[in-house]
């Protein structure tokens, strides 16, 4: 068809000689520097295919001559790293929670390792941040329900709180309404009792004999102050800070039913070394004794 070539007036630049229904096609070949790139990126290609894996087959695939694989690469970091770790964690499993606080290098390493063990197993119930909710303390305040120093910290983790475990912490407080140990009028007046002893707006009129109550019911766990004490897990009463709540209704459902907040024992769960670092990560966030 090479006869049918003819110069387009327009541009100056011959057809290919092809029509289709009157259009013909202008005949610009692809520049000479595109194509010998094009070529050299074929070849650069094969290159490739031959030194780095490339094609998959059956069941593998073309490994190349250089081996690589970014897989493999990825597993040598990792094992890396937990060489590097385990160093560290030897030291932290042999050495008590004092050594630990006292030795910066292993204290940032337990924090590192206490956060992140803490995201994954802690902050469902207590929040990201170890905020708490309603129910689940906040672990960022100096108010402790059980201690918080180290050790009770420590313990507090392995055993947990009104779980199954023989070593668990626990305690029950009376379900005063629910069971009839008080009556209708003695809740009454012991919720405005405690109302004052937090510093809150209360009837004090019931005040008299909400005291006399607090004193025989209440003081034997949370103090004759309402202070709160440690090892009955009763906490204090005479602050802001409140675990279910501290409005006159509240305080009313918590005396009339109780509450029976449970945590988990971590002791089979977790190993050691792990349980060391959430203590002290969990000491340090700002309550700690
Ligand atoms: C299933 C929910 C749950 C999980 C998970 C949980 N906790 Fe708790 N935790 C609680 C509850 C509920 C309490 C308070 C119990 C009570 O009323 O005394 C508590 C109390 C504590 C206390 C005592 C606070 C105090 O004032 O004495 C510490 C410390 C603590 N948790 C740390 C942890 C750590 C660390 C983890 C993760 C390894 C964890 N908790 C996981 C529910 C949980
Ligand atoms: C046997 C010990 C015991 C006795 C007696 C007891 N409590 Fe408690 N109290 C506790 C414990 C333990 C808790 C925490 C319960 C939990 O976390 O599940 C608690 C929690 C509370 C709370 C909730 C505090 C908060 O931060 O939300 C209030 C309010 C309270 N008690 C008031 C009383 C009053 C009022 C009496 C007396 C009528 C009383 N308690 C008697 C052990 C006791």
């Amino acid at each position: 068809m090479a006869h049918n070539v003819e110069k387009d007036a327009v541009t100056g630049v011959d057809t290919t000689g092809h029509e289709w229904d009157g259009i013909k096609e202008l005949n610009n070949p692809l520049p000479r520097w595109w194509l010998w790139t094009f070529y050299i990126t074929v070849l650069w290609s094969i290159g490739y295919w031959i030194v780095y894996p490339a094609w998959p087959l059956v069941s593998s695939y073309t490994e190349g001559v250089f081996g690589y694989s970014s897989r493999q690469e990825v597993m040598d970091r990792i094992a890396e790293a937990k060489e590097a770790q385990s160093a560290y964690l030897g030291k932290i499993e042999a050495a008590s929670l004092e050594e630990i606080r006292s030795d910066s290098e292993l204290l940032n390493f337990a924090l590192a390792g206490g956060r992140s063990a803490f995201a994954v197993n802690c902050s469902q119930c207590h929040g990201q941040g170890a905020q708490g909710f309603v129910g689940y303390p906040n672990l960022n305040d100096d108010a402790w329900i059980w201690g918080g120093k180290p050790d009770e910290i420590m313990h507090t983790i392995n055993f947990g709180i009104r779980n199954e475990h023989e070593d668990s912490r626990y305690s029950e407080m009376p379900a005063f309404g629910r069971d009839g140990l008080l009556e209708r009028p003695q809740i009454e007046a012991v919720v405005e009792y405690v109302l004052k002893l937090s510093g809150q707006e209360h009837n004090a009129d019931l005040l008299e004999s909400g005291e006399r109550i607090f004193e025989n019911e209440c003081a034997a766990c949370h103090g004759p102050n309402g202070e709160g004490i440690q090892d009955t897990g009763a906490p204090r009463l005479s602050d802001s800070i409140w675990l279910y709540g501290g409005d006159r209704q509240t305080i009313r459902e918590t005396v009339n039913n109780s509450r029976y907040g449970v945590m988990p024992a971590w002791i089979d769960r977790l190993d050691e070394a792990t349980i060391k670092q959430l203590a002290v990560y969990v000491h340090s966030l700002g309550g700690g004794e």
